[in-house]
């Protein structure tokens, strides 16, 4: 090829690529439905309710039902647990899935032992995932979590405080990518036909 033809065809080769680069970037950020939620989710090390590390790898295969919270919450935290509990049992077979897991925002109080009396109050299935603050942090990042310790009320002790966080529930791919959220205050069976709609 001549040169000046070579160039040109360098040209137009590095014109598709940009192209085609800014596009796949363009779907990665904005995601199908123009959300921006692809950007939801990502790699994990936390340690479940029987002291094991585990990691976001070993959940593939399966949909990951995740919420965010922390065993001393008051309300929020064990009412959204019971609605997924239940949305599972609904579910039937079906169900089996969706692997349900809770993730503390609160490892300082939340230990692993914390976490298996606690998680034994919800479904049978249902792992709980605790790690050092700098686990927790990152993963609570990857799934733009929001938390944050309260402002202790006056002469309170210094263990006893709560944490305000973030109430989205999110469902996870097979493939560990974002299918999916539910807000807080969805319904026993609003949540279970969404999870029906896709797991079906
Ligand atoms: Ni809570």
């Amino acid at each position: 090829m001549p040169s000046r033809q070579k160039l040109i065809f360098a040209i137009v080769v590095l014109l598709i690529a940009m192209v085609t680069g800014a596009g796949a970037l363009w779907l990665t950020r904005v995601g199908p439905g123009g959300s921006g939620e692809a950007l939801i989710g990502g790699p994990f090390a936390l340690t479940d309710q029987n002291g094991k590390r585990v990691t976001d790898q070993d959940f593939r295969g399966k949909y990951m039902l995740i919420f965010f919270g922390f065993t001393y919450c008051p309300d929020v935290c064990p009412s959204e647990l019971q609605v997924m509990t239940a949305a599972l049992d609904q579910l039937g077979p079906a169900g089996d899935k969706i692997q349900p897991v809770f993730i503390t925002i609160d490892p300082e109080r939340d230990t692993p032992d914390a976490m298996k009396l606690y998680v034994a109050n919800f479904h049978p299935r249902m792992v709980g995932l605790t790690g050092s603050p700098d686990d927790i942090a990152a993963v609570a990042k990857a799934y733009r979590v929001y938390y944050a310790k309260a402002k202790a009320s006056e002469g309170a002790a210094p263990g006893d405080y709560l944490m305000d966080h973030s109430t989205i529930l999110y469902l996870m791919g097979p493939d560990g990518r974002f299918v999916k959220h539910f807000t807080y205050g969805t319904d026993v069976k609003t949540l279970t036909d969404g999870l029906r709609g896709v797991v079906q």
